[in-house]
């Protein structure tokens, strides 16, 4: 078996004159949990829509489970569970009917009872579709992609409109399918997500892969750049400041790489001088604001 479950390369798609991915290149290992990260418009749908063989009229390389997405026969579709952005299902079935129908496309499926209380809709096995929360929905989604066994499971934003605690749900639904060896591909906006969740984020913005790291490696940019800010009641004080700064008001600021060494050199600076440094404050950026930054601010 191959080591990677996903290699794409050069992978460019347009919609007319709208570029929806502009040469996006990555590889997936077999047992890998990879979120796709990015705003709306990013082209995430479109990127897992050619991997799910769901899209024509793309170019680029292309290789998912061995197979060419548009080649793959049925043999190739059942080592593959979809969980798409808009689902639509029979809302007259009930929850044990539905995953019955669909486990019957399928040589190997799973038990059924097994996966409806995996995915937490035990109480709901004979309710009618119709029925559900929008939570339970997507949960049963979830049932729905992972009833034929699949190897390789594709999200796309499993929990887009949940509330926190359907949030969570989920969260430990990805995380107890990982477990069991599956390979994960999900798309999310939300940067909690791909950081509980993924081994990997590959971060896309404009059909363009802006970062790709583990989520502490793009959260660590982070590292490097903590904004220090105080008040000077006289700003004449600064002629001698260990630090270079930049001044708006009286409000006075620097970015530092090493925040503790600068911290050190200001407050010894400041003690000996007897400068209040008022309102003495060390900002990190938060990973919501390193993806802002990665995402809008361009490379
Ligand atoms: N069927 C379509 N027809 C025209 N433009 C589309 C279509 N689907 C997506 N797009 C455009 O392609 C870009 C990427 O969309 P999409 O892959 O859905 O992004 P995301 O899933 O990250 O929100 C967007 O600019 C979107 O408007
Ligand atoms: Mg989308």
């Amino acid at each position: 078996m191959p080591e990677n479950a996903i290699v794409v390369e050069d992978l460019r798609k347009s919609y007319g004159d709208v570029v929806a991915l502009d040469g996006v290149s990555f590889e997936i290992k077999q047992g890998e949990v990879v979120s796709i990260l990015g705003p709306n418009g990013a082209g995430k749908t479109t990127t897992v829509e050619i991997l799910e063989g769901y899209l024509k009229g793309w170019s680029g390389k292309v290789d998912v489970l061995g197979d060419d997405p548009l080649q793959g026969g049925v043999k190739h579709r059942e080592r593959i569970g979809i969980v798409l952005q808009e689902s639509g299902v029979e809302p007259y079935m009930t929850v044990t009917e539905i995953l019955e129908q669909r486990s019957r496309w399928y040589r190997e499926p799973l038990d059924i009872k097994n996966v409806i209380e995996e995915v937490g809709l035990t109480e709901k096995s004979d309710a009618l579709i119709k029925t559900l929360s929008g939570g339970q929905r997507r949960r049963l989604d979830v049932a729905l992609a992972v009833v034929g066994n699949p190897e390789l499971i594709f999200l796309d934003e499993p929990t887009t409109g949940f509330d926190p605690s359907a949030r969570r749900h989920s969260w430990e639904l990805v995380k107890a399918l990982s477990k069991s060896g599956k390979t994960i591909l999900l798309t999310t906006h939300y940067m909690d997500e791909a950081q509980a969740l993924s081994d990997r984020v590959i971060v896309m913005a404009k059909g363009q892969i802006v970062a790709e790291g583990s989520p502490s490696e793009i959260g660590g940019r982070q590292e490097s750049d903590a904004t220090v800010t105080f008040t000077l009641s006289d700003l004449t004080h600064l002629d001698k400041a260990p630090v270079k700064y930049e001044i708006s008001g009286n409000k006075v600021s620097f970015k530092s790489s090493d925040s503790v060494r600068d911290l050190h050199a200001l407050t010894g600076w400041a003690l000996d001088h007897k400068i209040d440094l008022a309102g003495l404050e060390v900002k990190r950026p938060t990973l919501e604001d390193v993806y802002i930054h990665l995402t809008e601010g361009g490379k």
